[in-house]
């Protein structure tokens, strides 16, 4: 109890949703469902964010590495008891899957598969197409215009994991400082050309005709020249992209947040969406976590910087009715790719701390939830 919601909801919120009062509601008693584990005892009387999402007919789900799941007694409790949803963080990613050509390795990805499906979760497909994670001896291939390694790998992966109902084809397509044409000079677009995005849409909806098929990409959420420039061409991209024909359903808006960026400017990010909207599609906040920028501050005052921004952040993103999922980038700050090994302090930007244990940003996204579903 205490701690929880600690300073974070002050005089920045609008309005303030009584806890206990929407928890003794009828229609929140429905909700609540008794909870594997969890290291504070609120887990045993709270719905889960994945049922507070559903509310409002959208997913709440986090990114997950089947390694620390088994390693780790409570992780995996927590993530089963929270989403509704989780996304591979690296398994599923091609050197991940085939680090040597033709020789595959998917027990991580089939794991993390067979525990969601145990659970009655989803899994999001991240990623077929990223430059980061594109085998050495795929991209030389690619580079030489060879788009066979490419059809291989969506046969393989959209044939192998066929009940995938959303994938983020290609990841970070838009470089608007070092690019060519805002399109980042990665590996497809030096090798096969800046048509390598529709080709590849294309390519997935003949292997998975009812897939909901996603472009996912960074650096959209603050008010500064370089994201008004990569907002500006990821919109033209996917206008572009919809102008062909191209079998693009929606966008994954990563969200990774830093409290380094300044402020989150409501007329910044609703025009952002209501842009992708009129293009027919809709967004997913694909890997939202908060990079924080002093960590030498005291704890609930780092906490309450957190939480603040993704209140601020999902009070935005939850107005907008095209805005159909959260995930964040893992659950707890242990697993938080924004924390070095053995960094100490490490980073506080994800809902649950290294503990297991709830904390403000929590809260903070719970309440954006219900704000944004019970108004
Ligand atoms: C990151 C993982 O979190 C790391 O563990 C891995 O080493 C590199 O990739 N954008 C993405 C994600 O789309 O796939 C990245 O995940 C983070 C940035």
């Amino acid at each position: 109890m205490q701690g929880r919601g600690r300073g974070f909801r002050d005089q920045r919120m609008t309005f303030t949703l009584p806890r206990r009062g929407v928890l003794a509601g009828v229609a929140a008693a429905a909700l609540l469902k008794p909870f594997g584990a969890g290291a504070d005892s609120d887990a045993q009387t709270t719905p889960s964010l994945a049922r507070i999402a559903a509310r409002g007919g959208r997913y709440y789900g986090a990114a997950a590495r089947f390694d620390q799941i088994e390693a780790e007694r409570g992780l995996g409790p927590a993530l089963a008891r929270e989403c509704a949803q989780l996304t591979p963080e690296i398994h599923m990613k091609w050197d991940a899957i085939e680090w040597h050509a033709g020789q595959h390795s998917f027990e991580q990805a089939d794991g993390l598969v067979r525990f969601a499906r145990e659970h009655g979760l989803k899994v999001r497909g991240h990623t077929l197409l990223w430059d980061q994670s594109t085998p050495a001896w795929a991209k030389s291939k690619i580079l030489a215009g060879d788009w066979s390694p490419i059809r291989r790998h969506f046969e393989t992966m959209l044939g192998r994991y066929g009940d995938v109902e959303e994938w983020d084809v290609v990841n970070e397509p838009i470089d608007t400082v070092g690019g060519k044409g805002g399109l980042r000079r990665n590996c497809f677009h030096r090798g096969l050309g800046a048509g390598y995005v529709a080709r590849a849409l294309r390519e997935a909806r003949s292997l998975a005709p009812t897939a909901r098929l996603l472009v996912n990409d960074y650096g959209f959420d603050y008010d500064n020249p370089v994201e008004e420039a990569r907002r500006r061409r990821f919109v033209k991209l996917l206008a572009d992209l919809k102008a062909e024909g191209a079998p693009l359903d929606g966008v994954g808006v990563q969200a990774h947040l830093d409290l380094s960026k300044g402020p989150l400017k409501p007329e910044i990010l609703e025009p952002f969406f209501a842009k992708i909207a009129d293009l027919g599609l809709y967004a997913v906040i694909s890997e939202l976590d908060v990079k924080e920028h002093d960590l030498a501050a005291p704890l609930a005052e780092r906490d309450r910087r957190v939480a603040d921004q993704v209140q601020q952040y999902l009070d935005i993103a939850l107005a907008q009715p095209n805005v159909r999922g959260v995930v964040t980038w893992g659950l707890s700050d242990r697993h938080s790719w924004l924390s070095e090994a053995g960094a100490d302090p490490i980073n506080r930007g994800l809902p649950y701390d290294a503990g297991l244990a709830r904390k403000p940003m929590y809260w903070a996204m719970r309440d954006s939830f219900l704000r944004a579903h019970d108004g």
